[in-house]
């Protein structure tokens, strides 16, 4: 059986650790543990150069104050980098409550999961990165979900206030659970980790 290529396993390895700290809420902490102990086992490997969408030029400046840190952000910044020709980029089409700039300010990048460079079905692992002054629609999904932040920026769940965790915080969206988000004045980026 192929292997995992080194730089999708060292994302994976890095998230996992962001995933596990403890900034993030319990419910988020035990959603990530059952992501990660699927991603023993690998899927299917696409690297083949992608669509990009103009909120990809926003990487660069999110993963910057990163790429020379020897922790587990240094980690995913770089091999972020280093998969970025791969990544499969794909964007939200809905817009409620969205800012007129949220299509071309976003772009969804999927590591491991349905259309990833890593494509499978049974879970979902990779990152949301926004232009500045972004706010993205209110949404939900059937399966759980969890985030953290690798910036600044803003999230809401159920209508609630918005709450900015902080760079290693994050928060847990339950299935179904309406959520948002929104960038500040910087580029913004977050993982986020779903099981199908
Ligand atoms: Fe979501």
């Amino acid at each position: 059986m192929q292997s995992r290529p080194k730089e999708i396993q060292d994302f994976i390895d890095a998230a996992r650790i962001l995933f596990a700290a403890e900034t993030l809420s319990r419910e988020a902490r035990a959603l990530a543990v059952e992501v990660f102990a699927r991603l023993e086992q690998h899927g299917e490997f696409r690297f083949e150069k992608r669509v990009r969408f103009p909120a990809c030029d926003s990487l660069d400046s999110a993963l910057e104050p990163y790429l020379d840190a020897s922790d587990a952000f240094g980690q995913v910044a770089r091999s972020i980098k280093a998969l970025e020709p791969f990544i499969g980029w794909f964007r939200r089409m809905t817009v409620a409550n969205a800012s007129p700039n949220f299509l071309e300010g976003h772009a969804n990048g999927m590591i491991s999961g349905p259309g990833g460079i890593e494509d499978r079905r049974d879970l979902q692992l990779g990152f949301t990165v926004m232009k500045p002054d972004v706010r993205y629609p209110d949404h939900s999904h059937p399966p759980e979900e969890a985030y953290v932040l690798m910036s600044a920026g803003e999230f809401r769940k159920d209508r609630g206030p918005w709450l900015s965790p902080g760079i290693g915080g994050g928060i847990h969206n339950s299935p179904g659970a309406v959520h948002a988000m929104r960038s500040d004045d910087n580029a913004f980026l977050a993982l986020w980790c779903l099981k199908m």
